[in-house]
């Protein structure tokens, strides 16, 4: 079913920021969609009854359950010297569940955190754009960006913190996710093209960090960034299942 971010009130609904994609996608009265709230992300299953020049007016036949990540994962990605590579690496951690965005500065990645934190809109608005595609319930938070160094004071005291490191050889995350309990929180950092510097996966290790291999080749930071979210996010919920 085609879906659609709207204002609901009560037994109605309007779709007028989203208007432009109504039509689009050719709906007529009396077809059934789905209207997301855009303040709470409550999904509606609705009857279009109106289309007038800017907006739609829908009746709402009854609230449909909210579809949101099962597992709490956080990817704390440093951000590439291309700072819109990052509008690339959005849609794809929204659809495989991440949670929370952390754009990352480290000594190999793009420096200026205004910079950052202007693109955050953007990406914000990238992302609403993939949940409503996906089917998700709950938007990607976007925090602030946070220099690599302090990151220490940014996690809390429990969690799974895990880096993706091309130079690590023997531990993989099924070996790493094991033990993990589906309820605990994840931390992931991706490194920018250029990587960690050894330093860096030096002072990860030393705050708790588990460094892991994905596989015998490099990938791009945008696909390690997706592919160790969804590997992550698909073997805790495995164990969720199995609870
Ligand atoms: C493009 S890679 C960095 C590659 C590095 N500059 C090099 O040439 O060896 C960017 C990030 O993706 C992750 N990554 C890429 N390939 C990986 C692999 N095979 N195993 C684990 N992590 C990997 C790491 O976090 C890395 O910092």
């Amino acid at each position: 079913m085609e879906r659609f971010f709207g204002i609901v009130q009560k037994d109605k609904a309007i779709i007028d920021e989203d208007f432009h994609h109504l039509k689009v996608k050719r709906i007529k009265k009396g077809q059934q969609i789905e209207v997301i709230d855009r303040n709470t992300f409550q999904p509606y299953l609705c009857e279009v009854e109106k289309i007038e020049k800017r907006k739609a007016l829908c009746k709402v036949l009854e609230q449909l359950p909210k579809n949101v990540p099962l597992v709490d994962i956080t990817l704390l990605q440093c951000v590439p010297i291309k700072v819109s590579t990052l509008d690339e690496i959005i849609p794809p951690i929204t659809q495989v569940g991440v949670s929370t965005l952390v754009p990352t500065i480290s000594e190999r990645s793009f420096q200026d955190p205004k910079v950052i934190e202007r693109k955050i809109p953007r990406w914000e608005k990238i992302s609403l754009e993939s949940l409503k595609q996906c089917g998700r319930h709950q938007p990607l938070k976007i925090e602030k960006p946070l220099k690599l160094e302090d990151l220490k004071n940014y996690l809390p005291s429990e969690g799974l913190f895990i880096f993706p490191f091309e130079r690590e050889n023997n531990q993989t995350l099924g070996k790493v996710l094991k033990d993990a309990q589906p309820s605990q929180k994840i931390f992931i950092v991706v490194g920018p093209e250029g990587g960690f510097s050894q330093k860096e996966a030096q002072l990860l290790e030393e705050i708790g960090f588990i460094p892991v291999s994905l596989g015998n080749f490099i990938l791009k930071a945008e696909t390690a960034a997706v592919v160790a979210s969804a590997l992550v996010y698909n073997l805790l919920v495995e164990k969720l299942k199995e609870t």
